[in-house]
């Protein structure tokens, strides 16, 4: 079996990468870190895991002193993981980091939305983990930079299309809608239960973080600047995520040959289903599982193409997609401990 190690094993990615590896043919975890749950076991934080996974808490520093494991998964706040990096590749270890610090390839663009780097120099050595845009290049990776869940919604919805030169692909309109558990689970006012529990809001409007990692990777797949108008909300709902995205038409496009594109490009990928003409991505539908669903349609009457997409953050948004990435490391099935339907409702 192949070690995996999970830092910030509390957290809610962390929590849903245990729940993912518990039924892994050939991974396990064998370790984990948190700063409050250090030296007791992953049943004591979460009574759910006893008889599936008990493996012992420690302090980060001693996890990266002697990592004890082949892969690790960084379930860590940005800045956070990239001190965490470069010890564990200095040992051999294979890592996926779900935070930011790798993701973005330009570091003055990190230092403008995140602040300074603490590794810089570990950035050139990532992939960007999204395998239906950069799969052979993960098989290859030492260290691979899991997408944000916006981002993964986006550019998979927008992916087919963007070499279209009959839609203007340089300006993309998106908004997304997403459950609190995207935030994280450290208490924050935002989320608390009376400020969320019955309310819709956007928020970070013109400056979500991951307006430049979206347009960092839609510009790689046009060859050219694309720029995003992107405006997320909060849902009252525990996880799930929709992303709507609009493309002015430049000529008359029809739905039709849109949703060929799309057929063609995701025809083989076991994580994308692209839905048929009248039938539009619902969070309920992917909730628990690895898959994002998509769905185009063209407004001809004011020309504009709409995409629609919906995935669950915690799941094709991070540790689901964290382990697809790792498996394509590993040289294991893609969808080895990720074939599982949504649970429903
Ligand atoms: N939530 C999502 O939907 C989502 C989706 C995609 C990507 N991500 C990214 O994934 C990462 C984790 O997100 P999350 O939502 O799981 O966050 P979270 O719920 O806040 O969990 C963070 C984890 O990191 C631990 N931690 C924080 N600082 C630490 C330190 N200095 N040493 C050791 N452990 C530390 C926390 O435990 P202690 O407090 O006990 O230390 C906790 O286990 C973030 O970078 C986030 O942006 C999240």
């Amino acid at each position: 079996m192949v070690k995996a190690v999970i830092l910030g094993c509390t957290g809610y990615t962390g929590v849903e990468l245990i729940r993912i590896l518990a039924t892994h043919p050939e991974m396990v975890v064998s370790g984990g870190a948190s700063r409050q749950w250090a030296g007791r076991r992953a049943s004591e934080a979460f009574p759910f895991f006893r008889g599936h996974c008990d493996f012992l808490i420690s302090d980060m520093e001693d996890v990266l002193r002697e990592p004890q494991a082949d892969v690790a998964f960084l379930a860590l706040p940005h800045g956070e993981s990239a001190s965490a990096i470069r010890p564990l590749l200095d040992a051999g270890v294979r890592v996926v980091d779900l935070s930011a610090d790798c993701r973005l390839r330009d570091p003055d663009v990190y230092s403008e939305w995140y602040g300074p780097h603490k590794d810089p120099g570990i950035v050139d050595q990532a992939v960007y983990g999204l395998p239906e845009i950069h799969r052979d290049k993960i098989r290859d990776a030492q260290l691979v930079a899991n997408p944000g869940c916006y981002p993964t919604s986006v550019i998979l919805g927008l992916a087919p299309i963007m070499a279209r030169q009959d839609l203007d692909t340089s300006n993309v309109i998106v908004d997304s809608k997403s459950g609190i558990s995207g935030a994280g689970r450290a208490a924050k006012l935002i989320t608390s239960f009376c400020e969320s529990g019955e309310s819709v809001k956007p928020y970070s409007v013109l400056r979500h973080r991951h307006i430049p990692e979206m347009e960092q990777e839609l510009s790689g797949l046009t060859g050219r600047p694309v720029s995003v108008r992107f405006t997320p909300h909060l849902m009252p709902m525990s996880r799930g995520m929709v992303s709507t995205m609009y493309l002015r038409l430049k000529e008359d496009v029809t739905a039709e040959s849109l949703r060929e594109d799309y057929e063609r490009r995701y025809g083989d990928e076991p994580f994308v289903a692209v839905l048929p003409d009248g039938h539009f991505p619902d969070t309920a539908h992917v909730r628990g599982s690895n898959m994002c669903q998509v769905a185009v349609t063209v407004d001809s009457r004011s020309g504009w193409a709409i995409v629609v997409s919906a995935l669950d953050n915690l799941v094709k948004g991070a540790s689901g997609l964290a382990v697809q990435n790792m498996n394509l490391m590993m040289g294991m099935p893609e969808t080895a401990a990720l074939d599982t339907l949504p649970v429903f409702p």
